[in-house]
């Protein structure tokens, strides 16, 4: 059993219910349920090609791998123009890239890899805490790692993004690899913008702005756990990642061109409600963090679970910007069969918001138990992981809210996954919990 980092340190535990086992199943298992055009396995050896103008970078590298188990195929170059030859005429897997190189930067040559070869994972290896250069990468990247890395963190990463290769070959999932950011609420843009104008912005006003937004607060939990700040505990809540990047850092971002955009409201499908999407969301956030409070859950896990709710339906924002086209035909199946959304975006796409959501967070990575919650957040039993309140308490927070709105019909019973809640003795609370989140 992988026993999770919270596990290990013992900060979430306490109550028997709440100890994080949560934590053993990855997301790989979203993608078990997906066919595939290929399946690899790790036994099959992955192409790499890595790219830096320093050869005894190059060097040091090679000597890494000769330690590592993994059957790697190795191939090196000290150019962008020279990667890009060599990209067009054999095949990769990943591409490992220094950033800051002569002639073709590493943002220039993964965003000509992004564009060319899509489904190549991208993979930024850095030297410098350059936070301009990093940036500039930030949106053609799937992943950052530090130099110096050691054998087991590289390896970790790589054998990530083997998984990742894997989706990206998956055609209901590849263009999720596509999305750089999703867009933010225009209002909060705009006052986040405003308040980073300011020379010394107030961090509290700044984080409390940050996690009203689905697009920015999963950008900076990506840049907190990505591997090139060198962190070993995974980087959960808003407020940690703001402390562990820095205000300035933040700063940056949000100044920076593209990184951060407003939701226009010609740029998603017709007949998608962003406002009230955007309100289920805070909702959600703010009853499971609610249910976990009355069940006297640590207040760690709560912040855990609050960011859950929030992006949690990350996957029907993404359908509805970035293939607005599908999302209506999603829309009209609603309308002229009767189907529930979930059902009408299987039969129409091949998937679901959820599994679209939890692959985007999975691509990011965003910390396991919340891209699980996302994933299984309609049908927590189909979850592969051990039983979870964490997951429960999202699921009808979910369902309640909705219901309360009125979206669903009035009866929360035919949507709640009762068979999950039974088995783990919560179906008593029911009543309670559903006071909790209409009253
Ligand atoms: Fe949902
Ligand atoms: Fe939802």
């Amino acid at each position: 059993m992988i026993v999770g980092p919270a596990a290990r340190t013992g900060r979430l535990t306490g109550d028997p219910r709440f100890v994080v086992k949560f934590f053993v199943s990855t997301p790989v298992n979203l993608m078990k349920s997906l066919p595939h055009k290929r399946v690899m396995s790790l036994t099959v050896p992955k192409k790499i090609l890595f790219v830096d103008d320093n050869p005894q970078v190059l060097e040091g590298l090679e000597r890494m791998f000769s330690m590592l188990e993994e059957p790697w195929v190795l191939a090196f170059s000290n150019s962008g123009v020279d990667a890009l030859a060599q990209l067009r005429t054999q095949e990769f897997d990943i591409i490992v890239t220094d950033v800051r190189m002569p002639g073709m930067s590493g943002a220039q040559l993964l965003q000509l890899v992004q564009q060319q070869y899509p489904d190549i994972v991208r993979i930024i290896l850095s030297g410098q805490r350059d936070n301009d250069a990093i940036f500039r990468s930030f949106n053609h990247a799937h992943q950052y790692l530090s130099k110096p890395c050691s054998a087991r963190e590289l390896e970790r990463v790589l054998a990530h993004a083997c998984t990742l290769r894997e989706a990206l070959l998956n055609e209901h999932l590849s263009y999720v690899a596509e999305v750089a950011t999703l867009p933010s609420v225009p209002d909060i843009y705009r006052q986040l913008i405003d308040l980073m104008a300011d020379e010394l912005p107030p961090i509290d006003r700044a984080v409390r702005l940050i996690k009203q937004d689905v697009g920015i607060s999963v950008k900076l939990l990506q840049l907190a756990n990505s591997a090139r700040l060198g962190k070993r505990e995974p980087v959960y809540t808003v407020e940690q990642a703001v402390a562990d990047l820095g205000l300035e850092t933040v700063r940056s971002l949000a100044i920076a061109d593209e990184v951060f955009y407003p939701l226009e409201p010609e740029s998603h499908a017709v007949g998608f409600n962003s406002v009230d999407w955007w309100r289920h969301s805070m909702d959600v956030s703010y009853y499971t963090g609610e249910l976990l409070n009355l069940e006297k859950a640590d207040r760690e896990y709560s912040a855990i679970a609050k960011v859950s709710g929030l992006l949690h339906d990350c996957g029907t924002l993404l359908l509805a910007t970035q293939r607005p086209a599908d999302y209506e035909q999603v829309l009209a199946a609603v309308t002229e069969k009767g189907l529930s959304l979930y059902d009408a975006e299987t039969e129409v796409l091949g998937v679901t918001h959820a599994q679209v959501g939890a692959y985007y967070l999975e691509l990011r990575e965003i910390p396991p138990p919340i891209v699980e919650a996302t994933g299984f957040h309609h049908q927590p039993s189909s979850s592969p992981a051990m039983k979870s309140i964490f997951l429960a308490a999202l699921h009808a927070a979910d369902v309640f809210t909705i219901v309360k709105r009125s979206a669903m019909g009035s009866n929360p019973f035919d949507y709640l996954d009762l068979p999950y809640l039974k088995s783990m003795g919560l179906e008593a609370k029911i009543p309670t919990w559903l006071r909790c989140c209409v009253s």
